[in-house]
């Protein structure tokens, strides 16, 4: 959940170590620090800041008082679990002799003995962290003679829960150790300078010559040098990285937060997703799944695993799986799935969903879908995330770096991409109607043109959504393919304008929750024409009966409709199984919007992560 850096030999150690940390932002920001090995004074020097968004400004100014001959230096950016997002919190942390600094991301879950037996043999701690024991345990082993890289890989013998840790030592001033268990961690070098980061956007500044570490590895980096072992100290190859994509496409371009570029790139997320995966001839090529067409037609059941975003994302490809492939499909929380004891159907196809492909509930609810027997996909926007890694086969997303936190363009092409895999399914089972798959590869093959429709209607969905810029309570309704727009609708809306805003299958209003409707409350309706157009509109009245205002999301055109509500963010017409992808391109907007017209920062909303590691 926090961003790592680390730099070594690199001539202006302070300018990427803050350019690092602001690409790293989008992992956490409750606070930011580094530790910069002094070789002047043969000492460690550290600074830190706890002042949620400002925090890496606050450390620019501090950098101004950082060592003139810098060493091995590394930073962080925190998303607080253990102890509050304080600067005696703050990583980096120091050992009791100031000449050790580490920083962490993940959670270490045996921290509380560790922490007891450190305190026992009089160690001083100066944090509520879990991270701290970290640093007092490589301490204990450089003590008793170790070097770093020594000392890292015994420290984290003993360690249990997940890690992607980087460390340095003010008597080894070249020397960054790094290592990782579940959380990510990418490596680099060129001739003269070294490199560690959390992720590849934060490491392209230095070099292209990446890898990344993998489970349970702990890397030596120096300028120019790379050594990677295992925890027994065996040298291991180092997996190199592809980078297909540069820094620069991960700036903002000329928009004013990232979520608008965001969405502004959604057309293009789809394309570049579904090309040369259909074509408008009904042909489906998913190669990099690495399961046969024949093991796929065999599949007796699909299990999405996802949250958040991504899961909206499944609950919709869980329909297109029935509608196209008529395989019983279901999609559940991961963070529910995995402690459920979940017996699956013989033959499951277990599709782990998540754009960071991270995501600590997401990842274990994977683990163990595959325990109880499943094949296992990921269909992810990172190349080579943990999940990528561990999954039987990967799809990827081609959506490019999505650094505002709320999801916009990774879920439309999540939503595209398995809608893509549900085709496919049908194709293979031979499940699909004489014709459907022609007519429907060639609609999804058109689906960005849709999109781009969408999002360039963008001023008209803000015109709308500034009339209920102060409107306090929200209920987002739909009906099938409708729900996951109107739970993403909701979601959005609460993470970015911090608005009380509830989903509902529309019909299920009348069980209980349209006792909340009264005046004042604004229902939004995903209303676009689909065998169940009639009785979603019978719900819309049951509203309007009570005193609700209705925004619906509705069919260019449809004048009836529009008769029949007070707004309308008008959409293209798509079919129904792919309409998620164009329907949600107004509900972003309108949560745009609203956070925009609160004073809210879109791209970091309070309390959330882009990456959420922790349970
Ligand atoms: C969406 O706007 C949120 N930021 C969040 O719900 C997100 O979708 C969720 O944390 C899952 O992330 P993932 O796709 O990276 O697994």
């Amino acid at each position: 959940m926090c961003g790592i850096i680390g730099t070594t030999g690199a001539p202006d150690t302070c300018a990427l170590l803050v350019a690092g940390l602001e690409l790293l932002e989008y992992r956490g920001y409750d606070s930011a620090g580094v530790a910069i090995c002094d070789r002047a004074t043969g000492g460690l020097w550290r600074a830190r800041a706890a002042e949620h968004a400002g925090s890496i400004g606050r450390l620019r100014t501090l950098l101004a008082d950082a060592p003139r001959d810098p060493g091995a230096s590394i930073g962080h950016t925190r998303w607080a679990t253990h102890g509050r997002p304080t600067e005696e919190n703050a990583h980096p942390h120091l050992d009791c002799t100031g000449r050790i600094a580490l920083v962490h991301n993940g959670i270490i879950g045996n921290y509380r003995p560790l922490a007891a037996g450190l305190d026992a043999r009089g160690h001083k701690r100066s944090s509520q962290t879990d991270t701290e024991v970290l640093v007092h345990l490589v301490e204990e082993e450089v003590a008793s003679g170790a070097d770093l890289a020594q000392a890292v890989r015994r420290c984290l013998a003993v360690v249990r829960g997940d890690f992607a840790i980087a460390v340095v030592r003010a008597e080894e001033p070249d020397v960054i150790v790094a290592a990782r268990r579940t959380s990510p961690l990418i490596v680099g070098i060129t001739a003269s300078a070294g490199i560690v980061a959390s992720d590849v956007a934060a490491a392209l500044a230095t070099t292209r010559e990446l890898y990344a570490l993998g489970e349970d590895e702990v890397a030596t980096v120096r300028p120019g040098g790379l050594e990677v072992v295992d925890l027994t100290g065996r040298p291991v190859e180092p997996r190199r990285i592809e980078v297909s994509w540069s820094v620069q496409r991960a700036m903002k371009g000329g928009y004013p937060d990232f979520m608008s570029k965001e969405i502004h790139e959604q057309p293009q997320a789809v394309r570049d997703t579904l090309l040369g995966r259909l074509d408008g001839s009904g042909c489906t090529e998913l190669d990099e799944l690495e399961i046969g067409e024949r093991e796929l037609a065999g599949i007796e059941r699909v299990q999405f695993l996802a949250c958040g975003s991504s899961f909206h994302a499944a609950l919709a490809a869980r329909q297109a799986v029935e509608h196209w492939a008529r395989v019983g499909a279901d999609a559940e929380v991961a963070s529910e799935f995995r402690y459920r004891e979940p017996v699956l159907a013989h033959r499951t196809l277990a599709v782990a969903v998540s754009q960071s492909g991270e995501t600590v509930d997401t990842l274990h609810a994977m683990r163990e879908a595959r325990r109880a027997g499943a094949r296992v996909v990921a269909v992810t926007n990172v190349v080579d995330s943990v999940m990528a890694r561990e999954a039987d086969g990967v799809l990827y997303t081609r959506a490019g770096p999505e650094i505002g936190v709320a999801s916009t363009k990774s879920h439309i092409a999540q939503l595209a991409l398995l809608q893509a895999l549900a085709l496919h399914l049908g194709r293979v089972r031979g499940s699909l109607p004489a014709g459907e798959l022609e007519r429907a590869s060639a609609a999804m093959s058109t689906l960005h043109l849709a999109v781009a429709d969408a999002v360039g209607r963008g001023e008209e969905y803000c015109r709308v959504a500034e009339r209920f810029a102060h409107v306090e309570d929200f209920y987002f309704l739909g009906r099938r393919a409708g729900l996951p727009v109107a739970l993403e609708g909701a979601l959005k809306l609460k993470e970015l304008a911090y608005v009380r805003a509830e989903a509902y299958p529309a019909g299920e209003m009348k069980h209980g929750p349209i006792s909340l409707i009264e005046p004042g409350v604004v229902v939004v309706v995903v209303a676009t024409r689909t065998a169940l157009w009639e009785k979603v509109m019978a719900n819309v009245e049951e509203m309007r009966a009570r005193g609700a205002t209705v925004v619906a999301v509705a069919d260019d055109g449809d004048e009836e409709t529009a008769e029949l509500v007070d707004a309308v963010l008008a959409v293209p017409h798509v079919e129904e199984v792919c309409s998620p992808v164009v329907n949600v391109v107004p509900l972003q907007f309108l949560a745009y919007t609203l956070a925009r017209a609160r004073g809210n920062d879109v791209d970091r909303p309070r309390n959330l992560a882009k990456v959420v590691t922790v349970e």
